[in-house]
């Protein structure tokens, strides 16, 4: 049997989801980081996550051995109500972590990879991040094809179109 699976997200992993939604948001690991309930009932995290199976919600998750390691997901937002990286009410944005001793290992290229499949057989015609200009996930982003849009308050809009 494979190590690795890839499979779409269901309403159990929505616990891990938001976990990574929390290690997404505060990569940097710092001491001062809220804990997590406080930090996802911030009104500018919860909309990655909350109403989970909206139309244009779509996310993956990467399983270890079984146990979750990684997820990437993609949502649309309306110009009222949005994330970091918005562009427009048609631009899904991506978010993404993997579990920390998971990392290094590959799971975070090939999860944005299959996430970027995902989306080129949906037809949607460009996906859009935001990272801090120096997160390290930045090179993983160049690395696969996306390129700034724009830039503000230490941090980069991403845009890539899907294959
Ligand atoms: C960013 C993240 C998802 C990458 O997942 P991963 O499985 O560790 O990444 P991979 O092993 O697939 O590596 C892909 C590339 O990511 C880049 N990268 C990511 N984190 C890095 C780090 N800490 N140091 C150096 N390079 C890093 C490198 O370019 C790497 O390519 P390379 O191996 O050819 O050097 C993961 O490190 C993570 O969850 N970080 C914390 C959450 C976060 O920052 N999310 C993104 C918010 S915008």
């Amino acid at each position: 049997m494979a190590a690795l699976s890839i499979l779409p997200i269901v309403d159990r992993d929505l616990p891990f989801v938001r976990e990574m939604l929390y290690e997404a948001a505060f990569w940097r690991g710092t001491t001062d980081a809220p804990d997590i309930a406080g930090a996802l009932s911030q009104p500018g995290l919860a909309v990655y996550v909350e109403d989970w199976g909206r139309p244009g919600d779509a996310g993956l998750i990467a399983r270890v051995r079984g146990a979750r390691a990684g997820a990437v997901w993609v949502r649309r937002f309306r110009d009222d109500h949005h994330g970091y990286g918005y562009i427009d009410e048609r631009t899904p944005e991506l978010s993404i972590a993997v579990a920390t001793d998971h990392r290094g290992r590959g799971i975070g290229r090939c999860l944005v990879t299959a996430m970027l499949v995902e989306l080129g057989l949906r037809a949607v015609e460009q996906v859009s991040l935001s990272v801090e200009t120096d997160n390290p996930a930045r090179a993983l982003y160049e690395g696969l094809g996306f390129v700034s849009r724009q830039a503000a308050e230490g941090a980069v809009t991403m845009v890539r179109t899907p294959p």
